[in-house]
Order: C-alpha cells, then sequence, then structure tokens
C-alpha cells in the first residue's frame, strides 16, 4: 500500500484527482456512503487536533467504516513507555489503515516503515501536514483557481507544518507565492532551497510586511505563531500577537482576496473579518471532509494515481 507522507510526493496529476473526486463526493456524498463497509481506520493521535481528527472520523463513517481511536497519550501505553514503532505495528493488526500525528518531525515516515497498510501522516512536528494540504488546495481551487495565483503566506513559517506542506504543492501550479514573517521565523532555509531548485526561484520571495504585497494578493493564508514548537517562552513573547489582520488592513486588499486559515486561530483574524465576504477559513474547514472522503477511499482502494515516492 502506499502512504501519505508529505506533499513533496504529490504530482499535479495526483493532486487533480483528489481534488477532482472530493468535488464529485461533495456533490453527491451518498454514491460512496457503503464503499468501505467494514473498514476500520485507526486514529493515533500523540497531538492534540479538533478538525483533523473529527474530520478523518467523519470521513471514514460516511464512506460506511469505522474508526479505533488510540485516545490520547495520557490513556494509552504510551504513558508506560512503548515506542512508536511498536504501537503502530500493533495498531495495523486492528485497523485496515492508519492517520498519525505526532509532535516529532519525521515520525511518520519512521512509523511507515513498520507498516503495510496505508498510512497517512496526520501532521509530524513542524514537518509536514498534507492532507490539510489537500484541503488547502480545494478551498483555494473553488474561491481562486489554482493557475495565475498570487498566495501571501504569513506567519509561522518556520514551524508551521501546513506552509510547509503547501509550499511544495504550489510549485505544481502556475503560483507566485509570497512568504511574510518576522525574520526569526521564516521558511526553514532547506524548503527555500528545494522550493527555488522546483520553480527556478520566480514564484518564491520573501517579506517582513504585508503592506507591500496585500493588494497585488488573490489569496492570503493566515498561520497561528505554534506557540508549542518554541524551545525557549521567552522568543514566543517576541513575535506573538505579531502579523494580525482586522477589517483596517484589509482596506487596502483586492475586492477578490480570499482569507484561508488552517484553524485553529488565537489572535491572528479578527472575528470582524469572519463575515465579510473574503473570509474562507471556515468553509475551509468543512472541505476536510469531502477530502479526506477522497483521500481515504483512493488510499484505501489502493489507487496508484496518488501513490509516489513517500520516501521523501
Ligand atoms: N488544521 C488542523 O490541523 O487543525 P487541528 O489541529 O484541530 O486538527
Amino acid at each position: 500500500h502506499d502512504h501519505l507522507i508529505t506533499s513533496k510526493q504529490l504530482s499535479r496529476g495526483a493532486i487533480e484527482t483528489v481534488l477532482d473526486y472530493a468535488a464529485e463526493i461533495d456533490a453527491d456524498p451518498s454514491a460512496v456512503a457503503d464503499r468501505h463497509a467494514d473498514t476500520l481506520l485507526g486514529l493515533l493521535f500523540f497531538e492534540p487536533s479538533t478538525r483533523t481528527k473529527m474530520s478523518f472520523e467523519t470521513a471514514m463513517k460516511r464512506l460506511g467504516g469505522d474508526v479505533v481511536d488510540m485516545g490520547s497519550v495520557d490513556s494509552s501505553s504510551v504513558k508506560k513507555g512503548e515506542t512508536l514503532a511498536d504501537t503502530v505495528r500493533v495498531i495495523e493488526g486492528y485497523a485496515d489503515g492508519l492517520v498519525l500525528r505526532h509532535p516529532k518531525q519525521g515520525a511518520a515516515t519512521m512509523a511507515s516503515e513498520f507498516v503495510d497498510v496505508p498510512l497517512v501522516n496526520a501532521g509530524d512536528g513542524a514537518g509536514h501536514h498534507p492532507t490539510q494540504t489537500m484541503l488547502d488546495l480545494y478551498t483555494i481551487r473553488e474561491n481562486a483557481g489554482l493557475d495565475d495565483l498570487t498566495i501571501g503566506i504569513m506567519g509561522d513559517l518556520k514551524y508551521g507544518r501546513t506552509v510547509h506542506s503547501l509550499a511544495y504543492a504550489l510549485t505544481n501550479f502556475d503560483a507566485q507565492q509570497h512568504f511574510i514573517s518576522p525574520e526569526s521565523l521564516q521558511l526553514p532555509r532547506e524548503v527555500v532551497y528545494d522550493l527555488h531548485q522546483q520553480q527556478d526561484g520566480t514564484g518564491i520571495k520573501e517579506h517582513d510586511s504585508l503592506e507591500e504585497v496585500l493588494p497585488s494578493l488573490d489569496v492570503l493564508y493566515v498561520t497561528r505563531i505554534q506557540r508549542e514548537r518554541f524551545p525557549d517562552e521567552n522568543e514566543y513573547q517576541k513575535v506573538a500577537g505579531e502579523y494580525q489582520i482586522d477589517a483596517d488592513t484589509l482596506a487596502a486588499a483586492n475586492d477578490e482576496l480570499t482569507v484561508l486559515h488552517p484553524l485553529p486561530r488565537v489572535d491572528e483574524i479578527a472575528p470582524e473579518i469572519d463575515e465579510t465576504h473574503h473570509a474562507a477559513y471556515f468553509e475551509q474547514a468543512h472541505n476536510g471532509v469531502p477530502v479526506r472522503m477522497a483521500l481515504l477511499d483512493l488510499l484505501l482502494s489502493d489507487d496508484k494515481r496518488i501513490g509516489g515516492d513517500s520516501d521523501e
């Protein structure tokens, strides 16, 4: 079986297969309601989650299957010192596929080496979150289109795994990416290097202020500062509260601007924006269900169109 570990493994064709299928499912979910009866998905969340965990559970149940859930770290034998490798080998025996969220970057790659059932990375530390990327791309495609796209990606670009996955995936499209962050939270240099390799550097620009690029943007993707990843709380306090947007900020934006956020938000987007036509972040979260239904169906059916090199 194929695993889904990073968005680096995804080609444009693979992405379009998932997005097209998700749109079909969104239009008529009843057509796939029994496709995976008797299928069990194992949920292994070693870190908190609301959207990812619940939308995977919803997706599996809407395909006719069910989930088995390890529960929290505190209520599992992880608390007694069981290794991740042992945990996944055991739960593979209970379930037909695994969804893993873990605080350590690289955890999903390592875990995938121990299992034969499809394993999906639902976030590995500051690494990747490829299924979030799929629902981000779905939402971008619906609101702004994926070609001739100018996108601003703002906030914690260092620790934000949704950003890393999205940035790689967008190199498959005709997208100009503007990265906006304080200097201390810029994209990791190896990610910038990779992006330059893939796009000759033409589609990538880094900024410390939103002001200069805002009027040119079709999409503004805002992220939370990932407090839990800072080794030093003082360093977090230096950047907390930076890069917030409110109605005044958006006065300088293109009227067609779509504002996205993977959520949860803390204070990055003022609630007054929620009711404007710019806000698409709750729609984005809702799209997690049809997109994860499409992904699960393709992975569990061993459809080779979304395979690729998962050893990245
Ligand atoms: N966007 C996202 O991954 O949210 P959760 O952490 O709530 O799953």
